[in-house]
C-alpha cells in the first residue's frame, strides 16, 4: 500500500492497520454470506459506528473523528476489500450524507442532524437522482413549494444507496423546474416525517448487501429550518458532495480490485497446470503485472484527489479522474482475475465472481463513467495550461 513518494504520517498507519484488522476480522468471513443473502449488514454498520468510523470526517464537537480524507479513502480501500456491500454503505454515510452537512448546514442543524449520525446512531442516505434523471441531475422534477413556515414535497427518489435502512436523507428538490439548476433546494429529512416512503426496493447485480430504493415523497411537509444553504442553492450543495462522493468510489474500486488481485494471486500459486503452479506461466505473470500497474496508479490518482481536497484546493477534476480511472482499472482487473481462476472463477465458491459483480456499479454511481469525462473535459477545455 506505501506509494514511497507519499508519506503517510503514524497516524494514518495505525488507523489503516487497525481497520485492516478488524475489515479482514470481522467483515470478510461475512463477505460471502452478505452478498448470498443480500443483507443489511447492521451489526457491522453498528461497530463501524463505535469504532468512529460513521463520522469520519466530522469535528470533534459534532461527535465525530475529525480525521482527513485521505484517511477516508485509506480506510474505504480497507472496508471495500473485504467487502463492497459493507464499503458503499460507509461510503454514502460519510460522503454523501455527512458530507453537505459539514460543509453546508448551520451549528444548530449540525448539532440536531449530523451529530447522530456522526456518532453512529443513524445512518445517512443522499436523494438526488430520480427515475427521469440520473446523468442530468439539474433536471429533477420533485417539488418543494413554499407554505408559510414549511415546504410541501412531492416526488420520488430513485436509486437511494441507504434508502431502506436510513434515518436522516439529503434531500433534493425544485421550487420551480423553469429555473433549471438554479431552483434546486436541499433539505434534511427524518424518514420518519409523515409522507415520505420507502417505494421498489432494487435486486442488484452487486453489492448485494447494500438497500438500493426509491424514496417516495406524498405532500411531505419540511419546516423551513430543514433548509440546508438558501433556496437555490441545491445543486451547487450536491455537485460540491459528488466530488467528495467519486473519492470514495474510487477508493471502493481500489478496494475491490486488490481482493481480487490478493484472491488470484492465491489460486495461481497454487493451481497447477502444464506441471507447475499456473503463477510460473508467463502469460499469467503478464496478467498481474498490468493488474499491479492500474492498481498503483489509480491509487495515486485517488491519494492526489483526497490529499487536495484535504488542502482546500479545487479537485473537482482530479476527483473525477480518480473515479474514472481506478474504476476502469478495478473493471480490468475484476475481469483478469476472474478470468485466472478460469472455470473456479464463474462459480462462487471462489470471491473472483463477487469481484467482478461488485466492481461493475463503481463505473456507474456517483457519475457514470460518461459523466466524469464530460466533468475532466471541461476542465481541461477551460484551462491555460494542461
Ligand atoms: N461544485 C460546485 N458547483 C458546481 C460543480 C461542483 N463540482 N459542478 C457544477 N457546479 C455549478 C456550476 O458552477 C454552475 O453554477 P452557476 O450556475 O452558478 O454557474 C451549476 O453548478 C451548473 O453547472 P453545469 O452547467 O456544469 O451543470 P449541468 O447541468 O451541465 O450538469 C453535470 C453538470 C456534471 C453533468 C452534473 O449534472 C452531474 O454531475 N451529473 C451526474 C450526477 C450524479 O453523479 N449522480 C449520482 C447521484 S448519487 C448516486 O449515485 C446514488 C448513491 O446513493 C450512491
Amino acid at each position: 500500500m506505501d506509494l514511497g513518494i507519499i508519506q503517510l504520517s503514524e497516524e494514518q498507519k495505525m488507523i489503516v492497520e487497525q481497520v485492516r484488522e478488524f475489515a479482514q476480522k470481522e467483515i470478510a468471513p461475512k463477505a460471502a454470506e452478505i452478498d448470498h443473502e443480500g443483507r443489511f449488514p447492521k451489526e457491522i454498520i453498528e461497530q463501524m459506528g463505535q469504532m468512529g468510523l460513521m463520522g469520519i470526517n466530522i469535528e470533534s464537537e459534532f461527535g465525530g473523528s475529525e480525521l482527513d480524507y485521505l484517511t477516508y479513502a485509506l480506510v474505504g480501500e480497507e472496508l471495500n476489500a473485504a467487502c463492497a456491500s459493507t464499503g458503499v454503505i460507509f461510503s454514502a454515510h460519510n460522503s454523501l450524507a455527512c458530507g453537505p452537512l459539514k460543509k453546508w448546514a448551520s451549528k444548530e442543524q449540525k448539532m440536531q442532524w449530523l451529530a447522530p449520525m456522526a456518532r453512529g446512531e443513524k445512518l445517512g442516505a443522499f436523494a438526488l437522482s430520480e427515475p427521469g434523471s440520473g446523468s442530468d441531475a439539474g433536471a429533477l422534477i420533485c417539488t418543494c413549494k413554499k407554505e408559510g413556515d414549511h415546504y410541501v414535497v412531492n416526488g420520488t427518489k430513485n436509486w437511494i444507496t441507504n434508502g431502506p435502512e436510513s434515518d436522516t436523507v439529503i434531500l433534493f428538490a425544485t421550487m420551480d423546474t423553469a429555473l433549471k439548476h438554479k431552483g434546486v433546494c436541499a433539505f434534511v429529512v427524518d424518514k420518519k416525517t409523515p409522507g415520505l416512503s420507502v417505494g421498489k426496493v432494487e435486486h442488484k447485480l452487486g453489492i448485494r448487501g447494500s438497500g438500493t430504493s426509491q424514496l417516495v415523497f406524498e405532500n411531505v411537509k419540511l419546516p423551513v429550518a430543514q433548509m440546508i444553504g438558501k433556496e437555490g442553492d441545491g445543486f451547487k450543495i450536491a455537485m460540491s458532495t459528488l466530488d467528495g462522493g467519486r473519492v470514495g468510489i474510487a477508493a471502493q474500486a481500489l478496494g475491490i480490485a486488490r481482493a481480487a488481485i490478493e484472491a488470484a494471486k492465491s489460486f495461481a500459486q497454487e493451481r497447477e497446470t502444464f506441471g507447475k503452479p499456473i503463477a510460473q506461466h508467463q502469460g499469467i505473470q503478464f496478467f498481474f503485472a498490468d493488474m499491479a500497474t492500474r492498481l498503483e496508479a489509480a491509487r495515486l490518482l485517488v491519494w492526489r484527489a483526497a490529499i487536495l481536497q484535504d488542502r482546500g484546493l479545487p479537485f473537482t477534476k482530479e476527483a473525477a479522474m480518480a473515479k474514472l480511472f481506478a474504476s476502469e482499472a478495478a473493471n480490468y482487473i475484476c475481469d483478469k482475475a476472474l478470468q485466472i481462476h478460469g472455470g473456479f472463477g464463474y462459480a462462487n465458491e471462489y470471491p473472483a465472481e463477487r469481484h467482478f459483480r461488485d466492481q461493475r456499479i463503481t463505473e456507474i454511481y456517483e457519475g457514470t463513467s460518461e459523466i466524469q469525462r464530460i466533468v475532466i473535459a471541461s476542465s481541461v477545455l477551460k484551462a491555460t495550461q494542461i
